[in-house]
């Protein structure tokens, strides 16, 4: 073991000699440590800096209307998921509803819809959005998946952790914290 040890901390010195010899740039050996990259901004930091917990825990403050979160998915979203939320195969990307293992079926509780499309979506700019535009986009994905009512009033935290997804109930613990689906409701498989 202490052979391997020595073996390492050798091959880590000539990997760092070699590194000095190569005359690549190490301006702040301090900051900059592999000569490369640079500090996340706080900006960025905030940004991606997004836990929302299954049960609502963590959701923002702000609101948004499923008739505001059609118009930003036409012309944010659509691109990539198809105007009628149906995918796009050709960019490996599944239809966000309708299909038995979309989105919506593939979740026991809402809220980490908010917390995904938060901090990844949309995939060319993520992060970009603000929460109302996300709580308007989720309140518009509901809608079209049929969990939420044409017209219900403004999702916001407590709404969304109140909302009971299709598969609710077919979700269980295992052993550890890993959930399953062993089927999906029939009900649930159409938009
Ligand atoms: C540049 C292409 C692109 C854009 C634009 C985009 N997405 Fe995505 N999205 C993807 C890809 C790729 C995936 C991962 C593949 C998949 O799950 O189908 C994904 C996954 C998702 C998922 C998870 C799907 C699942 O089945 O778990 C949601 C929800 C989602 N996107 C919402 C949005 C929303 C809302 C917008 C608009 C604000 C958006 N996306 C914009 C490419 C995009």
């Amino acid at each position: 073991m202490s052979t391997t040890a020595s073996g390492l901390a050798r091959a880590l010195l000539l990997a760092a000699l070699a590194g000095c010899s190569s005359g690549a740039p190490v301006e702040t050996p301090g900051s900059a440590p592999f000569g490369f990259g640079r500090s996340a901004s706080a900006e960025e930091i905030a940004r991606a800096d997004v836990d929302v917990r299954f049960d609502g825990v963590g959701l923002p403050a702000g609101s948004g209307r499923a008739q505001e979160g059609a118009v930003l998915y036409r012309a944010r979203c659509a691109a990539c998921h198809g105007g009628s939320l149906e995918g796009n195969p050709q960019l490996g990307v599944r239809p966000l509803v309708g299909d038995v293992r979309h989105a919506v079926n593939n979740l026991p509780f809402a809220p980490p819809l908010f917390g995904y499309i938060r901090r990844a979506m949309p995939l060319d700019a993520p992060g970009g959005l603000s929460d109302d535009e996300v709580y308007a986009l989720v309140a518009f994905l509901l809608e079209r998946a049929g969990v939420r009512a044409a017209g219900e009033r403004p999702l916001d935290a407590g709404s969304l952790a109140a909302v009971e997804m299709p598969n609710r109930t077919r979700f269980f613990v295992t052993d550890g914290v890993e959930v399953a689906v062993p089927e999906i409701a029939p009900e649930a498989a159409t938009p």
